[in-house]
């Protein structure tokens, strides 16, 4: 038990996570042994099961048999099959064991109860999903034949371009579709823009100036010549199939004399998917609160310009935001005193970046 919750430790959507979680995780895992040449799951499947690569080395293929391209290749500490359970949709790759692989299996109903206890499990592997989509789009565009200089890859971390003397309009839709794209098609000829908008591969709507759908269409098939551009937009994650999209990005401000201290912070909720702000003293947080009003305040008790109460009563005066407090053993007891008719505080002796995620997290989305 011990073992695993060290190698799942390892694992980055797992790394936040303090040992309690873990062992909620670890107790949920299955071991499953997979030989070299074996297809773990194959493109199209319903996926019923994520898996963590314990050790050994999967590739990731797209494409029909016989004609397969390899997007990805994975290793100990990665992990695949979660698209699938995130989206209902059918397998988007077949995997393959490259050598002797150890997995550990992770099955949907534990998944969904995983990610329901730990949101920033969901925050993080978003935005590996949204990534991992870019990487099969371009791969899978740039391996239909398309001349590499007209339809290549911007790098800007979109999808594919390219010209449509080079692949035709309905070509472009059937490719988005069967890539599930989530984003949109933008299509210009001169002065005209037509944009498609898909949604995990469905298409939801066209606009052309003042036509839409049909009309629009039926204008833009004729178009010979013009360039299309493809944009993926990052995914939004139910955390169950029932509950409603996390759509929106929470917002933390971190106060705190120490640059370093900031620092550290700030990279763990950036990392997590959070808007970070940080600030060095009372009279800088109350600017940023002024232009963007956080969802928390993560913040030292003694401050250059005042001390950590005074800071909250002129927060509180104008916005209820929820504060933690970092602070020492030493003057915890009294500042508790202080406190002690204030909501929505809580203080935490620990400068464990985790301890604090998890103090975040039980506040913002309990
Ligand atoms: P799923 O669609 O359930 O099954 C195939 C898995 O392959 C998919 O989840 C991802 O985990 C993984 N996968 C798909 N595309 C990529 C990619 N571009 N890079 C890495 N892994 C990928």
């Amino acid at each position: 038990m011990i073992q695993i919750g060290k190698i799942l430790k390892k694992v980055p959507i797992f790394k936040m996570l303090g040992k309690e979680s873990i062992d909620f995780i670890v107790e949920r895992l299955k071991f499953k042994t997979f030989q070299k040449g074996e297809n773990i799951c194959e493109i199209g499947d319903p996926g019923e099961e994520m898996f963590i690569i314990i050790s050994g080395e999967t590739d990731i293929c797209i494409g029909e048999k016989g004609n397969q391209q390899v997007v990805a290749t994975l290793k100990s500490g990665d992990y695949f099959g979660e698209m699938a359970l995130l989206t209902g949709e059918p397998r988007s790759a077949t995997v393959k064991a490259n050598e002797v692989t150890e997995t550990f299996v992770l099955y949907k109903n534990d998944f969904d109860v995983i990610l329901e206890k730990y949101p920033s499990i969901s925050l993080s592997m978003g935005k590996i999903v949204s990534q991992r989509l870019r990487d099969t789009l371009k791969k899978a565009a740039s391996a239909s034949g398309e001349k590499k200089d007209n339809f290549e890859a911007r790098g800007d971390g979109s999808g594919p371009s390219g010209s449509l003397k080079d692949m035709a309009l309905v070509d472009l839709i059937s490719f988005c579709e069967a890539n599930s794209l989530t984003g949109d098609m933008k299509i210009s000829h001169g002065d005209e823009l037509g944009v498609f908008e898909f949604e995990r591969g469905e298409l939801l709507n066209i606009k052309l100036g003042d036509l839409a759908d049909d009309a629009a269409l039926d204008k833009m098939i004729n178009w010979q010549d013009g360039r299309f551009e493809i944009n993926v937009r990052p995914l939004t994650l139910k955390t169950t199939p029932e509950e409603e999209t996390v759509d929106e990005v929470k917002k933390v401000l971190i106060v705190n004399n120490s640059k370093v201290v900031r620092r550290v912070i700030e990279r763990a909720f950036t990392g997590l998917g959070y808007e970070v702000s940080t600030a060095s003293n009372i009279a800088t947080s109350l600017d940023v609160i002024n232009t963007v009003v956080p969802d928390i305040i993560i913040t030292d008790i003694k401050l250059a310009d005042g001390s950590g109460i005074e800071f909250i009563r002129q927060v509180r005066d104008t916005q209820n935001v929820p504060f933690i407090f970092i602070t020492d053993d030493a003057v915890k007891a009294n500042f508790e005193q202080e406190l002690q008719d204030v909501d929505d505080v809580d203080i935490t002796k620990t400068h464990e970046v985790s301890e604090i995620v998890k103090l975040v997290e039980n506040k913002l989305l309990q």
